[in-house]
């Protein structure tokens, strides 16, 4: 922690606002109820917040739109405005008004009425970076469907998981996708996600997830009917099937585009968004309409100082919240410009965004630790050869970001005149709950802190025990403890238990976040990482649980348990320690095994979760009541020489822990 040097934001931009702190203080209710006043609403609230712990309804009564706050509130003043600037991958360009995107959003609306989509229904969205990505999401929203966008680095496997949770009626996709230069075959991932083939082993147990579009054997699983598929290539190859699969294109023609925003209640769904937990299955994450948009349009304005003459970039995929809040909502809720890039950060080169920066005139730049961590590897020279003068503010989220990091971003990319916004959030928390202010506020930042909490929120620091730290210098949970209109309604599927148990159970009345933090004497969090068994690979989140039950499922291994270990660039990498089945190698070689738990890995989760290491291991460590001690393989993984308290391993476990170790410096080796 480094308290010595701060820097002065908040440039007086927008000083409006700046007794918001004190009104949200002294009635956080009242001020979110102001604050949701400034969007647009069909029906007013009749009460602003239904808090019966853990469930929170914000703006009960209300009736709202979406996609009509995105795009139709803009028509009268802003209809020529660029909505969209859009970046291939492959260096084409194409941009959108607020006006075509109405139209565009209106047609697909349109186009998923006819296809029998209703109010409620759910639609499975598994496209790349696409102008059509945001049209479909609006779309959905403009009618009252719930979305839910799978990221298109997922497996079949995770997306048909998804699919069937969800019990999505359609999949929007694209025939491709591109990745560093690879094309992904999006639809050929989606067929063999929704085509069900029963496979019968010799053992006699059904597999019924390896399936094949081909195969004349196959049924079409779940519920899905219908497949729009976006043509990103021009070679039609893509193999459609009859009455199931529709070009986006020949749909949209015939389509009217002229389509009612279609009022909801505030507390209709919005979106579901999975995300990994401490179980083997990821949980659904569910998001209501009127608090969540109330909180976006605030914090976007707060953090973002949004002036109409802004360019704003977020490197976000849609796929995961950031890309919902503040690529697809937040900034079109506020009218504002944003480029969108297709492709990674890095791709086709280190000096990518640096390029776009200046080709458009970037004002606000948003992006990860781990892409600033890799960024600067490449050192000063190519930032420093284009022209980044038009920054005004930059911003950082998903995993904390080191002192050394915020300095180069800060001296390199910032020129020493923008501020830094360190924002903390998770899909749970629908937006940011901790970032600095420059919209509304000036403030000490402090390089690698993450801020304090915005307006209205009440977010802390406990001990195991539930008490609060106020030493300024101790580690504990990051706890909140009052309601905020972002807040997950729930989880999907009516798991309200599981909600419970996640959330609310480890500290009376109080969200747990399952983020470590300090907090420092000035009121400052500093964020600490995962406390429970989550890791972040580059900013994804993946828990360990379900890299578990896929490596779990190699018929050679018997038991396995997954950690995070530091990474100079994507903060975690993910280690897999196995212990095998006996006769395991008798017919294979370790390296066979090796390849095949990491394609088993990919096939079940997706070649985000590929592990930087696989240890075969006699035995895992476990605690008397057979608890597997991941904390232990961590240390021993990190190559840190202190295991810590080992007192409640099994009996002679101590042994296996030394063994452990040796194996693995063994296999790292390799
Ligand atoms: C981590 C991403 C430190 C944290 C928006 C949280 C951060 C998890 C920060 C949520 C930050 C997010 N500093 N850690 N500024 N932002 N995190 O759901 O561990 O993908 O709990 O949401 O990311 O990840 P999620």
């Amino acid at each position: 922690m480094d308290n010595t040097e701060t820097f002065r934001i908040g440039l007086g931009y927008n000083d409006k606002e700046s007794n918001i702190r004190k009104v949200a203080k002294a009635d956080h209710i009242a001020f979110w109820d102001m604050e949701a006043q400034k969007i647009s609403w069909f029906e007013k609230w009749q009460k602003t917040v239904e808090w019966n712990p853990p469930f929170a309804k914000w703006f009960v009564g209300g009736k709202i739109n979406a996609s009509y706050n995105a795009l139709d509130i803009h028509q009268a003043t802003k209809s020529s405005k660029i909505a969209i600037l859009w970046e291939g991958e492959d260096k084409t360009s194409k941009s959108l008004t607020y006006k075509q995107l109405w139209l565009q959003t209106q047609k697909f609306a349109n186009v998923l009425k006819a296809q029998g989509i209703q109010k409620g229904d759910r639609i499975t969205i598994y496209m790349p970076m696409i102008p059509e990505i945001i049209i479909a999401i609006l779309a959905c929203s403009r009618i009252g469907a719930i979305h839910t966008v799978v990221f298109s680095g997922f497996s079949a496997s995770a997306l048909r998981d998804r699919i069937e949770d969800s019990g999505s009626k359609m999949v929007i996709t694209a025939d491709v996708g591109y990745r560093r230069g690879k094309t992904i075959k999006l639809k050929e991932i989606v067929d063999e996600a929704i085509t069900e083939k029963v496979v019968v082993h010799d053992n006699n147990s059904k597999d019924i997830r390896s399936s094949s579009f081909n195969d004349t054997d196959h049924t079409s699983c779940c519920n899905v009917r219908c497949v729009v598929v976006v043509q990103r290539t021009q070679d039609n190859n893509t193999k459609m099937r009859n009455n199931r699969d529709y070009y986006w294109d020949d749909l949209m023609k015939s389509s009217s585009d002229v389509c009612e925003a279609q009022p909801v209640e505030s507390t209709h769904p919005l979106y579901i968004l999975y995300t990994s937990g401490t179980t083997g299955k990821p949980k659904g994450v569910l998001h209501g309409t009127g608090g969540y948009l109330t909180h976006l349009h605030s914090t976007f304005r707060w953090a973002f100082d949004i002036q109409d003459n802004d360019i704003y970039f977020c490197t976000a995929d849609i796929g995961w919240v950031t890309g919902h809040s503040y690529v697809v909502y937040a900034p079109l809720l506020c009218g504002a410009t944003q480029v969108i890039y297709e492709g990674s950060p890095d791709y086709p080169n280190a000096s990518r965004m640096w390029e776009i920066i200046q080709k458009y005139k970037v004002t606000i730049f948003y992006t990860t630790p781990t892409a600033l961590r890799m960024f600067m590897k490449f050192g000063d020279a190519l930032p420093n050869s284009f022209n980044l003068d038009t920054l005004k503010l930059l911003g950082t989220v998903g995993e904390p970001i080191n002192p050394k990091v915020w300095r180069w971003y800060y001296k390199t990319i910032g020129k020493q005149k923008c501020p830094i916004i360190d924002t903390w959030w998770q899909t749970e928390t629908g937006g940011m709950l901790i970032s600095a202010l420059p919209g509304i506020e000036t403030a000490e930042l402090k390089p690698g802190a993450g801020g304090k909490p915005i307006p209205g929120l009440d977010i802390t620091v406990v001990d195991d025990a539930g008490t609060e730290i106020t030493d300024g210098s101790s580690k504990g949970h990051l706890v909140i403890k009052n309601t905020w209109p972002g807040m997950l309604l729930g989880l999907w599927g009516n798991n309200t238990q599981k909600y419970k148990d996640t959330y609310w159970s480890k500290f009376k009345n109080c969200y747990y976040t399952g983020d470590y933090a300090i907090k420092d004497d000035d009121g400052y969090l500093w964020l600490q990482g995962r406390a429970d068994d989550i890791i972040k690979v580059a900013g994804h989140r993946i828990g360990t649980a379900e890299l578990e039950s896929s490596v779990v499922r190699h018929p050679d291994v018997a038991e396995s348990a997954t950690c995070g270990i530091p990474d100079e660039v994507k903060g975690e990498v993910i280690v897999v320690f196995v212990v095998l089945n006996e006769t395991a190698t008798m017919h294979k070689t370790v390296e066979v095994i090796h390849k095949e738990i990491i394609e088993q890995i990919r096939v079940d989760v997706g070649r985000i979760a590929t592990p930087k290491q696989i240890c075969i291991v006699p035995k895992l460590p476990k605690t008397r009541s057979g608890k597997i001690m991941r904390r232990v393989l961590k240390s021993i993984a990190s190559q840190k020489e202190v295991v810590g308290d080992t007192s409640t391993l099994e009996d002679g476990d101590q042994d296996t822990v030394n063994e452990i170790k040796r194996m693995f410096e063994q296999q790292s080796k390799v």
